[in-house]
């Protein structure tokens, strides 16, 4: 699943599920399932949450650990998924370095694939819960799920995230208006075509912004070869790192999101962080409903 094509309709759905397991909805409709985990790329969060998410449906979960599979060994993606499969999994979650990688498992095999984050592409579970939290903060979490006259300033290195780019795509999508903000190499103008506006400008915008979402220097999706798109973090962070002052011009009420990891003293400082306007643990909270939901509507239990 990419958020991209998924439809308000299809997406609506999923965030009144993903309410209702918030609210303790049915948890066992998972019961005699299996869920298997493939995430050939680190993650914190993302991999306990939708085996936090399984379990509480029920369902047992299997964990293949990337750095000790046999893919080490040249075994391809599709191959490792064709084994996990046969031994009676019902759904894949997959997490892979390479764009589209969940999609080409899809087509190796039978059972139901979720993509937990492709390269630089998509993470659409990462874009429901946002979504979900940005409604819940705003209390549009009813009926449509209405975005509409909300602003959110997405900040730093998009060019590199797949969070953004489902983020764009889902909160769009329920008529919120998206400003992609950074440095031109982490916010090029060629963003404009997913229907966001695109500044370098962050203080320019703040006073707009009804929620902030702060995103990490993606160092590692960089590559070898490219030009590095920041001179110095000192300069990234005196035009972008979220301090408490420019939190402060920020409108009244504004809402401040990451999606993790978090690198507190660059993109973000520690009182913000941990202050009143962050919604940073209810993202968290919210991604294991949010999963729940997700595995529900890709497994229809
Ligand atoms: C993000 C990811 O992996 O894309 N993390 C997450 O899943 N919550 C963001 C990041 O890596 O910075």
């Amino acid at each position: 699943m990419q958020l991209r094509d998924l439809g308000v309709g299809e997406l609506t759905r999923l965030l009144n599920m993903t309410r209702e397991h918030d609210l303790g909805g049915p948890s066992d409709a998972l019961r005699g399932r299996v869920v298997a985990n493939l995430f050939l790329e680190d993650s914190t969060r993302t991999r306990l949450s939708f085996t936090a998410a399984a379990e509480r449906l029920g369902a047992r979960v299997l964990d293949l650990v990337a750095g000790a599979s046999s893919m080490n060994k040249g075994e391809s993606l599709a191959d490792t998924a064709r084994t996990v499969e046969a031994m009676g999994v019902d759904a894949l979650v997959v997490r892979a370095r390479q764009a589209c990688a969940p999609h080409e498992v899809a087509r190796q095999v039978q059972c139901a694939v979720i993509n937990a984050g492709d390269g630089r592409h998509e993470h659409p579970t990462q874009g429901l819960l946002d979504t979900y939290t940005l409604a819940r903060a705003a209390g549009r979490d009813q009926r449509a799920w209405d975005l509409s006259g909300l602003t959110v300033g997405i900040v730093g290195d998009i060019a590199a995230s797949r969070v953004a780019r489902s983020a764009i795509a889902a909160m769009g999508a329920l008529g919120a208006r998206l400003i992609c903000i950074g440095p031109a190499p982490m916010a090029p103008r060629s963003l404009e075509s997913l229907g966001c506006a695109v500044t370098h400008d962050l203080d320019a915008v703040a006073g707009d912004l009804d929620a902030v979402m702060m995103l990490r220097i993606q160092f590692e999706r960089h590559g070898e070869g490219r030009a590095a798109p920041i001179a110095s973090v000192r300069e990234y962070r005196e035009l972008y790192a979220l301090t408490p002052e420019r939190a402060g011009r920020l409108k009244a009420g504004a809402i401040v999101m990451h999606p993790g990891p978090m690198n507190r003293g660059v993109e973000i400082d520690a009182e913000v962080a941990d202050g009143a306007r962050s919604r940073i643990i209810d993202q968290v909270r919210a991604g294991v409903v949010a999963r729940m939901a997700t595995l529900r509507w890709s497994l229809s239990a």
